[in-house]
């Protein structure tokens, strides 16, 4: 057989992601909204996944506090899976291009558009109008800079970042209308069985790092034991049977939705396995599975936290890399709006 030409190297899509440092542990709905699909889909994209420092300064977090969640929410992202060798992982304020394309997309972002926001709108009606700053309404477009100055063209995220998306490829779609095609409108990336993972004591709402009480967080840093211990003490419903029905059952369809997660099992097949078994089984069978994944990640972050030297330099790697891409736009951009080159 004659031998075949080598096929020209496609280029693989570009993937981003960042995800902020506001708490102390990433918790379970970052797991499997968002981290997890990074790490899945790391071995067939471009894969930028980063830290989003600088969206987490509008909460105005006490320096050190921002710094030390900076660094356990990069080891988190590793000791989950991410690969240094095949993705850029770094720290969104190392790169100052991201701020630079912000204030370009701030000047064609209509105010009436991000005052449509529902997170600023939630957030800043609980903060109340003298404690929100201009960095809470601007927030949107630093994450649309973030996703269109790497030229993503997919963003794995869970569903409460559904709308930023949508203004993201709102801006691409008008920018490039304006200045000829220069981004291109990324797709989210939302997987309907994991895009919404509830809180266990409150079942209505999405498990959040700003969560009123931490006792329906499950923390990926959280001793194994006392995320055991939440699981245990999961807000079910007064009846017994275990079906998923998010609208009569939000608490048993969450804990359904988790052990698919981490079972791989279908949601028809658990509701077959516990039919006529107690509320108690299915806990503790959540809390198993939970804890064979959550509990290596975990010690794999914190052995990378305690030995200090391999994150800072998968960091410094990663922006170098990211920076790369980054300024390359940023150049792109103020020329095609008609800023003076240097
Ligand atoms: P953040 O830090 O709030 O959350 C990080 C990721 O976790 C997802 N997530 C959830 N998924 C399922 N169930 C939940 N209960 C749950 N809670 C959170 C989020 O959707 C997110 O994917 N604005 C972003 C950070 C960001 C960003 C970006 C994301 C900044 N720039 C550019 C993508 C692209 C945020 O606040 O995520």
């Amino acid at each position: 057989m004659p031998d075949q030409p080598t096929p020209a190297p496609t280029a693989l899509p570009r993937v981003l992601s960042l995800v902020q440092p506001t708490a102390d542990s990433l918790h379970l709905g970052n797991y499997l909204g968002a981290l997890r699909q990074f790490v899945d889909l790391q071995h067939s994209v471009d894969g930028f996944f980063g830290v989003a420092d600088l969206h987490a300064l509008n909460e105005l977090p006490e320096p050190a506090v921002l710094r030390e969640r900076t660094r356990r929410t990069a080891a988190q992202m590793i000791a989950a899976g991410l690969d240094p060798e095949k993705s850029t992982i770094f720290v969104q304020s190392h790169i100052p291009a991201h701020t630079q394309l912000t204030w370009v997309l701030d000047c064609y972002t209509g105010f009436g558009q991000a005052s449509r926001m529902t997170q600023f709108k939630d957030k800043s009606a609980k903060r109340g109008f003298d404690s929100t700053n201009l960095g809470l309404f601007t927030y949107p477009v630093l994450m649309a800079a973030d996703i269109l100055i790497y030229k993503a063209t997919r963003v794995p995220v869970g569903e409460d970042q559904r709308q930023h998306l949508e203004l993201t490829r709102d801006l691409a779609e008008r920018f490039n209308a304006r200045f000829g095609e220069t981004f291109p409108v990324p797709e989210p990336h939302i997987l309907a069985s994991v895009g919404k993972i509830q809180d266990l004591q409150n079942p209505e709402a999405k498990m959040s790092k700003s969560a009123t009480s931490p006792a329906g967080v499950v923390e990926l840093l959280e001793d194994p034991k006392k995320n055991a211990k939440k699981f245990k003490s999961a807000v079910t419903d007064s009846g017994t049977e275990i079906r998923f029905d998010e609208e009569n059952k939000p608490g048993v369809s969450n804990l359904l939705r988790i052990l698919a997660a981490f079972t791989g099992r279908s949601i028809p097949e658990l509701e077959a396995e516990f039919a006529g078994k107690m509320y108690g089984h299915l806990k503790v069978a959540v809390a198993d599975a939970v804890n064979d994944t959550l509990a290596p990640i975990r010690e794999r972050a914190l052995a990378l936290l305690a030995e200090g030297t391999e994150l800072d330099r998968i960091l410094a790697e990663g922006a170098e890399k990211a920076e790369a891409v980054a300024q390359a736009t940023v150049r792109e951009v103020y020329d095609r709006v008609g800023l003076l080159a240097r």
